[in-house]
């Protein structure tokens, strides 16, 4: 029996609704990179989801469903030439810009883009990032600014990201104080932005409580009504967990036990085979039948606890080769995360999530 992904793209559109239906929330954009798996995208895109993309693949995928440009924003603030070209053939709406020469790249690939600059946060996620740091910091915003003055792009607002699965309020209210400078600076240099765009970061509820999408619409309301002296025009937020991870239950199979003063128990999915976030942060949940009392076991993956951590202290009963462990909220960067695609390797089934064993 090997490892098996189910994928119930309704579940995100669902997640997608009830975002949309939030009140006094920002507008969502699918961050696509989460799961760009077609049959979830196509889900999104006949609902009227908007989408947000960071590469060649993720625009191509929306242009063959028909997605329209205006509805995708590009939103790295470092892109390759060639993705703009193809961002300027599809029409996209609007890009990102963090330096006066992304500013003038932007000019010369799409004149008259309208672009967002883009802040640099300290990450507030509680995924970890490698150091490189992205966004301009407001020290950087008037040689951004003379440079956007002699380009044929448009200004039309700033852009932040909190860190991905953000766990706490503080990190949005910060975010929006650092816009709301940046905003005026904008201003000044005698801009008129209109667009305030969140990013990601919503985060789910793996293995605890996190703040609801709600609570957080709340906190960012408040910070808004706080520090801008007109609220902006357009509020908008790019979930791509938040979205997608409820539509995704990964399947694994036991494929080693070991007993002793610590119990072990392996899996043929692992950090480089369907879950690379599980080195950077993300702590999914691991759920399996039996009957024997639970315990505290170490999960790896296929190359074993040292170099293959899954969890060092998930609480399961005795298991065996061959039984399964199932993941939930596993549709969101796991088997098809763009940059660790493992869709070779595990098959995918599309429908109905199966049901899970209870938490222990
Ligand atoms: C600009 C931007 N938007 C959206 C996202 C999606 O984040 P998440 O999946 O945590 O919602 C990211 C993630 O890195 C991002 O950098």
């Amino acid at each position: 029996m090997c490892a098996v992904w189910y994928l119930d793209p309704s579940q995100a559109v669902a997640a997608y609704r009830a975002l949309v239906a939030l009140p006094a929330a920002p507008r969502p954009r699918y961050a696509v990179k989460a799961n760009a798996h077609p049959a979830l995208l196509a889900a999104l895109a006949a609902a009227g989801a908007h989408f947000a993309v960071v590469g060649e693949a993720e625009l191509a995928a929306l242009r063959v469903l028909g997605v329209p440009g205006a509805r995708i924003a590009c939103v790295t603030p470092g892109p390759p030439a060639t993705l703009l070209r193809a961002c300027r053939a599809a029409g996209v709406g609007w890009y990102a810009v963090d330096s006066p020469w992304e500013v003038r790249k932007l000019g010369a690939l799409v004149p008259g883009a309208a672009a967002l600059v883009v802040l640099a946060l300290p990450p507030a996620g509680r995924l970890r990032y490698p150091t490189v740091r992205i966004g301009a910091g407001l020290a950087d915003l008037d040689a951004l600014l003379a440079a956007a003055r002699a380009a044929p792009v448009e200004l039309i607002g700033v852009q932040l990201h909190v860190g991905s699965q953000c766990e706490r309020l503080a990190a949005w209210r910060r975010g929006v104080v650092l816009a709301a400078l940046a905003w005026q600076r904008l201003c000044t240099a005698g801009w008129r932005p209109r667009v305030l765009n969140l990013g990601g970061g919503l985060p789910v509820s793996y293995r605890r409580p996190v703040p609801t999408p709600a609570a957080i619409a709340r906190a960012i309301e408040r910070a808004v009504a706080r520090v801008f002296p007109v609220p902006p025009a357009e509020l908008w937020w790019e979930p791509g967990r938040y979205i997608a991870a409820g539509a995704g239950v990964l399947a694994a199979t036991v494929t080693r036990c070991e007993e002793g003063p610590r119990v072990v128990v392996q899996l043929d999915v692992g950090r480089y085979r369907g879950l690379p976030e599980a080195a950077r942060g993300i702590r999914y949940a691991y759920l399996a039948d039996g009957t024997g009392t639970p315990r505290p076991t170490v999960v790896a993956g296929p190359l074993g606890p040292r170099y293959d951590l899954l969890a060092r202290r998930a609480w399961l009963p005795r298991l065996r080769a061959g039984e399964r462990v199932w993941l939930p909220l596993a549709g969101a960067y796991t088997i098809v995360q763009t940059a660790y695609p493992a869709t070779a390797d595990v098959p995918v089934v599309l429908g109905p999530l199966p049901p899970l064993p209870a938490a222990r």
